[in-house]
């Protein structure tokens, strides 16, 4: 049992959730955590987890706190850890800085199983209040990669399309830059920067020779991973991603029919080519995201194109959706329609975005939404 959270600690967890954000996108693979120290009634100390490797963002807190953390409340977006990761468990330093008061926004799952800092918190005797409603929503939120990921072991799949009003990704002679504008193709980089990794099928690399790095971003940036379902290992050595692959990691997801020399050559040139086969001899759906969540990418934000696009929403493994709908019209047979393969079922069936949201970016309209629920840590 735990205590309730009052309301101004609603507002503190508040707080401690805009200061987790200022490592948005640089603490994979370890969550957001922001932290605030309150005392009498004011704030005494505060502090995030600016990203793995370096403390967390609880004893942050109490070291800006400093004597003032004896008798004061703790208030944290995610339960504080109690096992020796990286760094120390907080919950020894929470303990060891006498807090009596603890107030949580959500649980951590991998803390079940573990000692469980919740448990470890309350038997040293401090006070412990986990949030419920709209605040322990938000703080799920904050983290939902990192909470897919530890509940699933696999990435939350963002799928990012960019379509014609007619819907198509590309004219009927295979041009394809630029459908959308300037300032969705910005948004993009910036989805890139939040995510562990970015995903294409062969047919886009092929077609379009991405980089799939983040640009012209503002502040510290940390380069997604680059991942292709490529099943027969055909991503030309030449290729942009190949040729970077000594500065931003591409990871080659192949099938069990890919050819030895060419598996070979990639791994040479830098990529990092990872078996993950499915049926027909192609890559796996389910197979990739257990290979990419083994190798902790907890988001992938996934571009494509139409037969990927495809195999992922037949396979349900979509999360999220970003869709930029530009005002052009493209028409023609052999124009390429965003999703292809044979189809996502009778009408009944087919993915309906949940909450979704249309927002104007530049000239163009962004549907956002989701095809799976949250992930659920309890609490
Ligand atoms: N506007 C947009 O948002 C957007 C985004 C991306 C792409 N595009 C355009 O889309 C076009 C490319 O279309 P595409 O459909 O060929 O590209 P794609 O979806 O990027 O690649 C499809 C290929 O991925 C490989 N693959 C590996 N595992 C798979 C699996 N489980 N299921 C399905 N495919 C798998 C297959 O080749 P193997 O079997 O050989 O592995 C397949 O042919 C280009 O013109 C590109 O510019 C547009």
């Amino acid at each position: 049992m735990t205590a309730p959270v009052g309301d101004l600690e609603y507002g503190w967890l508040a707080r401690a959730r805009d200061l987790a954000l200022r490592a948005r996108g640089r603490t994979g693979p370890n969550p957001m955590v922001g932290a605030v120290v309150v005392r009498d009634g004011r704030v005494v100390g505060e502090g995030w987890h600016e990203g793995a490797g370096t403390l967390h963002a609880e004893p942050v807190a109490l070291r800006a706190a400093g004597d003032a953390a004896r008798g004061a409340t703790l208030v944290c977006t995610l339960e504080p850890c109690s096992h020796h990761g990286r760094t120390p468990p907080c919950a020894e330093a929470v303990i060891a800085a006498g807090v009596a008061r603890v107030v949580v926004g959500c649980l951590d799952p991998l803390e079940r199983g573990r000692g469980q800092g919740v448990r470890v918190l309350a038997a040293a005797g401090i006070e412990v209040a986990v949030a419920g409603g709209e605040e322990a929503e938000a703080c799920r939120a904050l983290n939902a990669p990192f909470l897919t990921w530890a509940l699933t072991g696999r990435p939350l799949v963002t799928l990012k399309l960019a379509t014609s009003l007619d819907g198509r990704v590309a004219t009927a002679t295979g041009e394809t830059r630029w459908i959308s504008g300037p300032a969705a193709r910005a948004l993009v980089h910036r989805w890139r920067a939040d995510s562990d990794a970015v995903a294409v099928g062969i047919g886009t690399a092929l077609a379009d020779d991405p980089m799939l790095t983040a640009r012209d971003l503002e502040g510290p940036v940390r380069q997604p991973a680059r991942v292709v379902f490529d099943s027969l290992a055909r991503l030309p050595l030449t290729s942009a991603l190949v040729r970077s692959a000594g500065q931003v990691p591409l990871v080659v997801l192949v099938g069990e029919a890919a050819p030895a020399d060419r598996v070979a050559a990639l791994a040479a040139a830098g990529a990092q080519v990872v078996a993950a086969p499915g049926p027909g001899g192609r890559v796996g759906v389910d197979a990739g995201l257990d290979a990419l969540g083994a190798r902790e990418v907890q988001s992938l934000f996934l571009e494509g194109g139409p037969g990927l696009a495809a195999a992922f929403l037949a396979a349900r493994a979509v999360d999220r959706v970003e869709w930029v709908v530009a005002p052009v019209i493209i028409g023609g047979d052999a124009a390429p329609g965003a999703v292809g393969g044979p189809g996502l079922g009778p009408l009944a069936e087919v993915p309906r975005l949940a909450g979704a949201t249309v927002t104007r970016v530049g000239e163009d309209v962004l549907v956002s939404g989701r095809l799976r629920p949250p992930p659920d840590a309890g609490g």
